[in-house]
């Protein structure tokens, strides 16, 4: 067993953990976290994702040892003073959810893409999101969320180059 000590969502934790658990298992079971869902286990779907000290990684893409003395903030500590993080009201305005189990990841995904690149172009959002995968909404209303949350005033509008819907 490690001990290791993190913050969590502004919290400040120490647990002996094993070497070989995952971050994302950390969160879901010793602090219940289970807003950081699992979706696939295998860095695929981005339903895990995480902030690590501000920056997006996917949280079953590493290994609890290695959040020790980092910052950690989960779709459970967005939110301020009962009030929904931007990103979160702009999902909620525009439909950018059906089953929601992407959801948390998406958001955490969005924050990053805006915080990296507060004006971004709409094929800028897709390419940010690209390690995000929505079974349900074809992406059109998480693209439109995330726009909202930039201002909605960047955008171009879907070029017919760009194809595929997939973000
Ligand atoms: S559960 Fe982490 S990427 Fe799918
Ligand atoms: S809303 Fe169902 S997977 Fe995205």
């Amino acid at each position: 067993m490690t001990r290791i000590s993190v913050k969590v969502d502004g919290d400040s934790f120490t647990d002996e953990v094993e070497p070989r658990m995952l971050l994302v298992h950390y969160l879901r079971e010793r602090l219940g976290k289970v807003g950081t869902v699992v979706g696939c286990d295998t860095s695929n779907c981005g339903a895990c994702t995480v902030h690590l000290d501000g920056v997006s990684v996917k949280s079953c893409n590493m290994l609890a040892v290695q959040a020790d003395g980092h910052d950690v903030t989960t779709i459970e500590g967005i939110a301020r003073n009962g009030q929904l993080h931007p990103v979160q009201q702009a999902f909620h305005d525009n439909h950018a959810l059906q089953c929601g189990y992407c959801t948390p990841g998406m958001v955490m995904q969005s924050i990053d893409v805006l915080r990296a690149n507060p004006n971004p172009s709409e094929e800028e959002i897709r390419v940010g999101l690209e390690g995000n995968l929505c079974r349900c909404t074809g992406y059109q209303n998480i693209v439109k969320a995330v726009r909202q949350a930039a201002g909605g005033t960047n955008l171009s509008p879907v070029g017919a180059s760009q194809g595929s819907e997939q973000a």
